[in-house]
């Protein structure tokens, strides 16, 4: 049976456009915004030209973690061809996991609270392609993977990227790397690619990278909630990318999850019980809502992995909805600016690569050099709001 058009349900799920996610979850938390006096920067960690030998491997083809998952249903040869090509211009190796049909689901091996006659069955395969990822992790005993859906798109700088965000982690968190982890494993989930995260309520630090060439100015992006108001009055929301230890995320357009991380969350979402999208689902783990055990969950913002919307009609972005939207979108890639995928023609003739608005901002030029290396990427510092009462 499927859901009535008027159903809270089906309603809810006409907004979701992509293979997974894109469910639009407006964080309801505002931080209080008395004034503060704000402290200088405590450790500036900006050490032009001292490579981190434990942050190398974030180079290599699994961005430094142990293995990279994507997930897709076999059949949409489309969306495959093109993360494929993508992934082989950055420098990146994925295996799929395939995507599952709702003709796979059984309703008594679900968990409490999924119920196929009530819910968009595709909502309930999406979260099931996701535990069979988690699986795979545990199966192959990895200490850390990353699982991207097949919308996934990232900047071509997200090696860069990533190895500041691993600053940040080891920042926010003392002992989190060690030689063969860079972004060390004592943590659950890295919620870098998604449509936003939240700052944790009692979040008291954050790592701050200013003027990131990489981060879309403000009106560009699609993205909500995020860091505190306290922090973005001091470093501008518009030109800044901040970590932190996230309670929230939305979209699972790329998380990492260590074996730890993989585990609980398939006791929670697979044995205990899960009545929402996963992406939903997982942000009530990492804010330990909703009765779950708080996993540790930490977040950039802008996330660095995206969505790729292609150019055309509408309907054949979603393997969740089925709909006949013949509503044409221009390609484009949420909340990134040198998306891999926008730029993969220029990218195969030799041709630098160029913001998706083909415009630059004051800490954003238009083009990028064509060898990526001398692209300088700034460094990041740790904040404590504490330090400076
Ligand atoms: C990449 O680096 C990670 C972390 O050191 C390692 O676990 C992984 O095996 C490496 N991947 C490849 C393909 O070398
Ligand atoms: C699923 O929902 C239907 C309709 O409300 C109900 O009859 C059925 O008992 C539910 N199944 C489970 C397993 O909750
Ligand atoms: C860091 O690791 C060392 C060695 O394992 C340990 O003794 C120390 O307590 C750890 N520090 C923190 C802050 O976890
Ligand atoms: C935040 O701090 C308050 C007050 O100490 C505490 O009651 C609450 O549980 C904390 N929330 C989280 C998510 O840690």
């Amino acid at each position: 049976m499927l859901p009535q058009a008027s159903s809270p349900v089906y309603r809810a799920i006409q907004f979701a456009i992509v293979v997974c996610g894109a469910y639009f979850v407006f964080a309801l938390l505002f931080s209080p915004s008395e004034p503060q006096k704000w402290p200088r920067p405590s450790l500036h960690l900006s050490k032009d030209g001292f490579r981190d030998p434990k942050l190398e491997h974030i180079q290599n083809d699994t961005l430094g973690f142990e293995h990279i998952y994507a997930i897709g249903l076999k059949e949409r040869t489309d969306k495959r061809d093109f993360l494929n090509l993508a992934a082989s211009v950055t420098g990146i190796k994925v295996q799929w996991v395939d995507g599952v049909h709702i003709d796979e689901l059984e309703q008594k091996a679900l968990p409490v609270g999924y119920n196929l006659s009530t819910m968009v069955p595709s909502i309930i395969a999406c979260w099931r392609a996701h535990m069979n990822a988690l699986n795979r992790v545990l199966e192959n005993s990895y200490s850390t993977a990353l699982i991207m859906e097949d919308d996934a798109d990232w900047d071509l700088n997200i090696k860069s990227q990533l190895t500041e965000f691993a600053r940040g982690l080891h920042a926010l968190k003392a002992n989190a790397s060690t030689d063969n982890a860079p972004y060390g494993t004592a943590w659950d989930v890295l919620w870098i690619g998604g449509c936003s995260s939240t700052a944790g309520v009692n979040e008291t630090e954050f790592y701050v990278i200013p003027n990131d060439p990489t981060v879309p100015s403000f009106s560009r992006r699609h993205t909500w909630s995020g860091p505190k108001d306290r922090w973005v009055e001091m470093y501008p929301e518009e030109s800044t990318r901040f970590v932190y230890k996230a309670e929230r995320g939305c979209c699972t357009f790329g998380y990492a999850v260590t074996q730890r991380g993989a585990r609980k969350i398939l006791a929670a979402l697979s044995l205990d019980h899960v009545d929402v999208p996963v992406d939903i689902a997982m942000a009530e783990l990492c804010g330990g809502e909703n009765g779950r055990d708080r996993l540790e969950c930490y977040a950039p913002y802008p996330n660095i992995v995206g969505t790729f919307r292609q150019g055309g009609p509408a309907y054949r972005n979603s393997d969740i909805v089925s709909n006949d939207d013949q509503s044409l979108q221009v390609a484009h890639s949420e909340n990134m600016v040198y998306s891999s995928r926008l730029n993969i023609h220029r990218v195969l003739a030799g041709k630098p690569a160029l913001s998706q608005w083909e415009e630059e901002a004051p800490w954003s030029p238009k083009e990028l050099p064509e060898n990526l290396e001398e692209f300088p990427y700034p460094r990041g510092y740790l904040v404590n709001e504490l330090d400076g009462e």
